[in-house]
């Protein structure tokens, strides 16, 4: 068999991918108020299904789990609706498309919550930064530490989520376990200072996560479901000692789950706690055979380079497809990329630097 390459075709789930791009989930703040994904968002994943595989943004599974202006949902019927329009055009592109189920726990504020504290594993806040809410920018508050029960339908929103994804046409969900959201707090030493069944040993921060995944499970065939995780990072104020024994931990689990896929945030370009040496993709292969999805500051060489070498299977990009959203013909073709450098609509906006990138015109 010769060496895959970016442009090469394999499979997700047993359905056809025509390259091994993957659009990194990315929030872009364009749901409004309503949190219903519009004709906007269909154009823009329309034309970023230039990727085989197309991860949709962080999307939360309840009410309580937001905790971003304007970012969608997938816990009411109408947001089911707007999700088929959008699964429905990057189908016609010839791309899968999955999504993201996010709950963000303490990375929220009671502004979003008609004036109740976000939730956490503990009441343990984030450091330094502040928040965006409907109403301003404010400083994080110290969470409320979830009781039993409230993990109970926590799992059981994930459950709903994710039968609310397959009625919406997703071809998968990822369980977003990273990035100092809810998951990543129950998994990580410094903001999990439990002493019940859900605190204290690997075994213990990892059980939340396995409710959630029994649960999807039940939902989904296991080659359909997926979780990213961000061993190395720091965003929202995150790293602990034992990492590599976590992380180690999680993708056993991730084995023992037959799950289709793991999306690895291994590169640094994200911020890096520091904790110790950064865990690679070697350090998942020989223990996980599903795809692996690497992430995180990867240019075409890099990329290039773990897919020739089976380090991982695809590679998701995401400020490179801010800007281009044809990235693979500009990558094919040697074409420059444009820059995705204006952080400014990043986050939230209209058309402008969403939907307005142009494709590559060669003279
Ligand atoms: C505007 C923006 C929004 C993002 N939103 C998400 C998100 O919804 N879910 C997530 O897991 N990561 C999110 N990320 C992280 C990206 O998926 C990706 O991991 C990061 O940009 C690093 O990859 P890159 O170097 O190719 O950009 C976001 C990053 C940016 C810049």
């Amino acid at each position: 068999m010769s060496t895959p390459t970016l442009f090469s075709t394999t499979t997700f789930a047993k359905k056809p991918l025509k390259n091994r791009f993957v659009l990194a989930p990315l929030t872009r703040g364009r749901a409004g108020p309503t949190r219903v994904p519009n004709e906007l968002m269909a154009e823009y994943y329309q034309q970023r299904s230039t990727a085989g595989l197309v991860m949709a943004e962080a999307t939360a599974i309840s009410k309580e789990g937001n905790g971003w202006v304007n970012s969608p949902g997938i816990y009411t019927q109408e947001m089911v609706e707007g999700w088929k329009t959008i699964t429905e055009r990057v189908h016609q592109q010839g791309s899968q498309i999955i999504l993201q189920l996010w709950h963000t726990g303490r990375a929220s504020h009671s502004d979003f919550h008609d004036g109740e504290l976000p939730l956490s594993a503990s009441a343990v806040k984030i450091n330094g930064d502040q928040i965006h809410t409907p109403e301003a920018k404010k400083d994080y508050e110290v969470p409320r530490a979830m009781t039993v029960q409230d993990i109970k339908r926590t799992v059981e929103d994930f459950r709903k989520a994710a039968e609310n994804a397959k009625a919406a046409g997703f071809d998968g969900v990822e369980i977003h376990a990273a990035n100092g959201y809810l998951i990543n707090q129950f998994l990580d030493a410094s903001t999990n200072l439990r002493d019940d069944e859900y605190g204290g040993s690997i075994e213990n921060r990892t059980r939340f996560l396995n409710e959630i995944l029994e649960a999807v499970l039940t939902v989904w065939p296991a080659e359909n479901v997926g979780s990213r995780i961000s061993p190395n990072g720091i965003f929202n104020d995150m790293g602990c000692d034992d990492y590599r024994e976590l992380y180690t931990h999680v993708i056993k689990r991730f084995t023992h789950y037959q799950l289709g896929f793991v999306h690895i945030m291994d590169g640094l370009a994200f911020g890096f706690h520091e904790r110790g040496e950064p865990m690679t993709l070697e350090d998942f292969r020989s223990l996980y055979h599903g795809l692996i999805i690497g992430n995180c500051g990867y240019d075409q060489s890099k990329a290039e380079t773990v897919i020739g070498s089976e380090k991982a299977d695809l590679v998701a990009f995401g400020r490179p497809y801010i800007a281009n959203p044809d990235l693979p013909q500009r990558m094919l073709n040697d074409w420059p990329l444009a820059p995705s450098d204006d952080a400014s609509d990043w986050y939230g906006g209209g058309a402008e630097g969403y939907t307005d990138y142009e494709t590559y015109k060669s003279a």
